[in-house]
């Protein structure tokens, strides 16, 4: 066993959750639709067929909700800025009515002696700017600067702790790509549009809140997933490099001033070289973040597969494999986030990692008002173990963020998938702390 106070008095303990997933009042004071409202109401969109509201009320329970996170132990609070609530049409007219619902939220934070880390896009973009190309037209930084300072000079002297984007590769493949998410495209050029968009964004959003907060704490998210190849065949580890490009690698190099990466015969990357070409943009990709968020929620594993276009990659799912998995079947293999600690530290030039989400949606069962998570409390127990190990071999660690205090809205998963700290019975919102609650609970206040 191994207590919280290993990881040093300065380690950083958060919850983590996004505006979108939590919030609900969609059209209250004065916000405008986001792309989720719009997609969720498709057809066959969202699994249960559900809308983000009212998700878990947080817009109205916020205060109660921040209780629950100082309660169980947390110091740091990370939560989205809803881009609809401060600018409904994406660009023009700035809400008054949003700004102060974030003035109240911070305020609450600070009071309660939780630090605001705040992400400025979790995948929520204004409908209206989807209207006009979303993340695949280059106005989207115009668009995204202006609303990024509008939150720093608002809100800059009480956060200092900025997270300019949540998983970039997350948003453009699955919104742009695999039609899953919102806005629900499936087109290659829009795709590579929207990822060069996102990269150069994600460097120009550090920039804004540098030039704007003082004292700015500066950081950006990557999804990041090991990449395992099926056999040792060519074709396999060949078809593994191709995934681990895509997943782990497109947003990060670019950051650290790399450009995009390269890759012999993988068309997909040497048509983004191309547009890149005429873009020239390498040195506008570079930003020196103060610190990166890594959120791994899962191996995976992967065989040369030619019908599948572009990447010639397919997976060979946890559950066929046998290997332990959550509900949603994705590989738990605590190791391998130490493995990606490792990799994104040994590119140098990062300077802090915080695993800036990690959890898992297991079944739960409410019996008589109690929850016993107990494959969420071993998972948390052993992702913990892995990040001190990371730790320890002095790859510099600062903080581990839980996804996420209360079950919430998970995309086009709907409600059925529940990640929370906490359960919430969607109809009464009447909140129950799960058993891994309490064990956070009493794994933070015997620091
Ligand atoms: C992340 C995302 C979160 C949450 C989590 C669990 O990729 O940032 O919003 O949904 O996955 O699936």
């Amino acid at each position: 066993m191994f207590t919280a106070a290993e990881f040093g008095n300065d380690f950083l303990w958060g919850v983590a959750m996004s505006a979108l997933q939590n919030e609900g009042a969609p059209d209250t004071d004065g916000r405008g639709p986001s792309i989720w409202d719009s997609f969720s109401k498709l057809r066959g969109k969202i699994k249960d067929n559900s809308k983000p509201w009212p998700a878990c009320d947080f817009y109205y329970r916020y205060k109660d909700d921040l209780m629950l996170a100082k309660g169980l132990g947390f110091t740091i609070f990370r939560f989205s800025i809803s881009w609809s609530r401060i600018l409904p049409e994406g660009t023009g007219r700035v809400n008054k009515e949003g700004i102060a619902f974030y003035h109240k939220l911070i305020d609450e934070c600070l009071l309660l002696g939780l630090t605001p880390y705040v992400t400025l896009y979790h995948w929520d973009l204004p409908q209206a700017l989807e209207k006009e190309g979303g993340w695949a037209s280059y106005h989207i930084l115009k668009w995204f600067g202006r609303f990024v300072t509008i939150c720093t000079e608002e809100y800059g002297d009480k956060v200092k702790d900025w997270i300019v984007l949540n998983e970039p590769m997350g948003f453009t493949s699955l919104g742009y790509m695999l039609g899953k998410h919102a806005p629900g495209k499936k087109n290659l050029n829009l795709f590579l549009s929207a990822i060069h968009n996102a990269a150069l964004a994600q460097a120009e959003g550090g920039r804004i809140v540098r030039s704007i907060v003082s004292k700015a704490h500066i950081g950006t998210t990557f999804s990041c997933s090991e990449v395992m190849p099926y056999t040792n065949k060519p074709a396999d580890v060949a078809a593994a490099r191709r995934v681990d490009i895509l997943l782990n690698r497109m947003f990060i190099e670019p950051a650290l001033g790399r450009g995009y990466p390269q890759e012999e015969g993988f068309i997909l990357l040497d048509k983004l070289h191309m547009q890149n070409k005429a873009w020239k943009y390498t040195d506008r990709l570079k930003f020196d973040f103060d610190f990166i968020g890594i959120q791994n929620y899962f191996a995976i594993t992967v065989r040369h597969s030619p019908i599948i276009p572009y990447v010639h990659a397919s997976e060979i799912k946890a559950i066929t494999r046998k290997v332990p998995h959550t509900a949603l079947g994705w590989e738990v293999n605590a190791e391998s986030l130490y493995r990606m600690l490792k990799k994104f530290w040994l590119y140098g030039g990062v300077k802090e990692i915080i695993i800036s989400e990690g959890g898992a949606y297991f079944k739960d069962k409410l019996v008589n008002g109690v929850i016993n998570d107990i494959e969420r409390i071993q998972y948390f127990n052993d992702y913990l173990q892995a990040a001190l190990k990371a730790k320890k071999k002095g790859i510099n660690v600062k903080g581990y963020f839980a996804w996420t205090l209360t079950d919430n809205f998970e995309w086009n998963e709907g409600y059925k998938a529940r990640f929370g700290l906490v359960h919430v019975d969607f109809k009464t919102q009447l909140r129950t702390i799960k058993n891994s609650g309490y064990w956070w609970r009493n794994f933070l206040i015997h620091k």
